[in-house]
Parts: structure tokens; sequence; C-alpha cells
């Protein structure tokens, strides 16, 4: 029986109970087809500075790295707030995409059908559904840039920079994903400004031609922005930087209608992958069994396909969230305006269901 090392970080809020279920699914699915998880909890953002005054220790980063992949619940919360920029919880984030190396970011934003309603665009703009995928660089650009501040706190600054390289192994990702998918890649930018647009452009036009089944678009970032809620079926994957993949990912998650149920994952060469839901530590219903699990454990999906290569198990944890979905089981945050209060569930009652759908 093959073993998996999994570093889990339930983090803050509603982390630990999303986790606590994801955790359950993987057992059930490690039972079912001949595997073995093994979890090491290391700790992560708000509740590792109140352990050990660090969003991001030492020991957590090891243990992350020596592992066989990540599950991160989510971190932040209003009671660390006002901390200094680098003693954030945020900032355990951005130390773990540096310190994993996880440079690329895949953020599917999908519309399940069962929850079109919660969907804000009009019927005639999303009613064939919804299927995006971005590509979003996450270890460079203005997040990781020179920065600074003179010290009469008269100005700051931010740097935007890109290496060809590390332009390219996103787009190859962006090309790789599109070939898999509907063979369409938008690059997304501002090449009508920055200079480091203009040079994702010109590492796009040399790799296209090894991809020529793949049709390659560039877009403005304050188009796409318009465009995502205008049309949003034209695009299929979007590649992009770290800040204009931040802001879209948010708005094109939000149009899903279904931002409770988005997972991501996050990628580098050959290490650990980092996989997490793309919502927030939602610290108003923390520990109440309120919070909905399915974007974790659907996170433990991708975690499963793309660092395991177990396909079949990721398909099956995902037919078993559909399934659930489809006998009408909601949690609060996804059931909508007079939605049937015994259809109604809390994060255990939805991680059992998916459970028992598995089977
Ligand atoms: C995200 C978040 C993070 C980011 C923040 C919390 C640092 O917004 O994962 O998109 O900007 O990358
Ligand atoms: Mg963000």
């Amino acid at each position: 029986m093959a073993t998996y090392k999994i570093a889990t970080i339930p983090g803050d809020g509603i982390g630990p109970d999303i986790i606590r279920e994801a955790c359950g699914v993987m057992d059930a699915i490690g039972k079912k087809y001949g595997h073995n998880f093994e979890y090491t909890e290391v700790l992560a953002g708000g509740a590792a500075i109140d352990k050990t005054g660090e969003p991001l220790p030492e020991e957590t980063l090891k243990t992350c790295c020596a592992s066989d992949a990540v599950l991160l619940g989510a971190v932040g919360g209003p009671k660390w707030d006002n901390l200094p920029g680098n003693k954030r919880p945020e900032k355990a984030l951005l130390g773990l995409r540096g310190g994993m190396k996880v440079y690329a970011n895949l953020r599917p934003a999908v519309m399940f059908k069962q929850l079109s309603a919660a969907c804000p665009l009009k019927p005639e703009i999303a009613g064939n559904g919804l299927d995006i995928l971005i590509v979003r660089e996450l270890t460079g650009g203005i997040y990781f840039g020179e920065r600074g501040r003179k010290e009469d706190n008269s100005e700051a600054w931010d740097t935007e920079r890109y290496s060809v390289p590390e332009i390219e192994r996103i787009l190859k990702l962006g090309f790789e994903s599109a070939m898999k998918r509907r063979k369409k890649m938008c690059v997304v930018d501002k090449a009508n400004i920055l200079e480091s647009s203009r040079l994702w452009r010109e590492v796009t036009a040399r790799m296209a031609p090894n991809y020529p089944e793949v049709e390659v678009s560039y877009m403005y970032v304050d188009n796409a922005a318009m465009q995502l809620v205008r049309n949003p079926g034209q695009f299929d994957v979007i590649a992009t930087s770290n800040m204009f993949g931040d802001i879209l990912s948010d708005e094109a998650s939000q149009i899903t209608g279904s931002i409770g149920m988005l997972a991501s994952a996050s990628l580098g060469d050959d290490g650990p992958g980092l996989y997490e839901p793309i919502h927030g530590s939602a610290p108003d219903i923390a520990g109440q069994d309120k919070a909905n699990p399915l974007a974790t454990i659907l996170s433990c999906a991708m975690l499963l396909r793309y660092s395991f290569n177990l396909d079949k198990e990721a398909l099956a944890i995902e037919n078993a969230v559909e399934k659930v979905l489809d006998a009408g089981w909601r949690t609060g945050d996804i059931a909508g305006k007079d939605y049937p209060a015994d259809k109604i569930v809390g994060t255990k009652k939805m991680g059992a269901l998916v459970i028992e759908a598995l089977q």
C-alpha cells in the first residue's frame, strides 16, 4: 500500500473545521482505493503568531517542503489585522509560496449547475455555464519585487519585474492546460503601458508555435475585468501575472456564484504542491459547524490529481460532490434564500454526505 505524506495547515477561523472534513474524505478514498495518507499538522497564520510569535515558523516550512503535498485551510482574521506587514498572517502564505517554490497557481472558476441561481450574471450572459482556468504567476512580480519607502514616509514603491524563465514556466503550464481543455489561452497584461507585459507577449509569441493547436489571444487587464462580466464564456485558460491573477481570480470566482466551492492548486517543478480553497477564514462562523467544506474537499481532488497522479480517485471525489449537490444538500452559504431548511446541513454532515456518496 502506497503511503503519501501530507502536511496539513488548518490555520485560522473555519480552517480547522474544513480541514477535518477534508481529511475524513481523504481517509475514505484511502480505504476504498488502497492508499495510506499520513498527516502532519503544522502551524501557520494567526494560529502560529499566537503560539510562536511568527506567522510562518521555520519548522512549518521544513515540514511542508519534506512532505508529498500540503493542504491548507485558511489564514487570517481581525485579531491579527493591526500587526505590521511582515508579522501578519498573510505573510505565511507568501512565505509558503516562496519557500516551497510553488510558482504557478491554478484557479479554476467553475459554475456548478446546481448552484446556477447564485450566479450574479443574467442567464443570457452565463446561461451556458462557466469554466475558466486562471493560471496565475505566484512567486514573482510586484508581490515579491523590490519595495521600499523614504525615511520621511513621503514616498513608497513596489516593483513589477519578470525574467524570461519566470514567464516561460507559467506559459508552459498555461499552454499545457489549454491542450487538455478547450485549447484557448488568453494572456492578460497591460502591454500598452508596462514593459514587463511586453516581455510576456514576446515570450508567448515565441512559445506559441510549439502549441499549434492552442488559439492564443492577448487582452489588457482592464478590458479583461470588463469582459469577464460581459461575456465570460469567451475564456478558457487565462495566463497572467501575480497581481492581475490575484484580482481577476476573485472576480471570476464571484461570477460563478460558487465561491464556497472553488479549489486551487499551487505548483512548482518537482516539490510538493500546495492546495487550498480560495475562500477566506470566515472567523465569524469559526467552530460553529457552519462552514462549507466542499472547496477544501475539492482541493483534495486537485491534490490527488496533480501531486499523486491519482486521477480516478480525484474524479471519485468530484463526482461525490456533484451527487451530494444533486440530492439537494447545501451548507448555508450556498443554500440561497428560502431554501428548504431540512436540506441545509452543517460542516460535519456535509463531510459525511460526501463520504457516503463515495461508496
Ligand atoms: C490570494 C490572497 C493572497 C494573495 C493574500 C492574502 C496575500 O488574496 O491567495 O489570492 O494576494 O495572493
Ligand atoms: Mg487574492
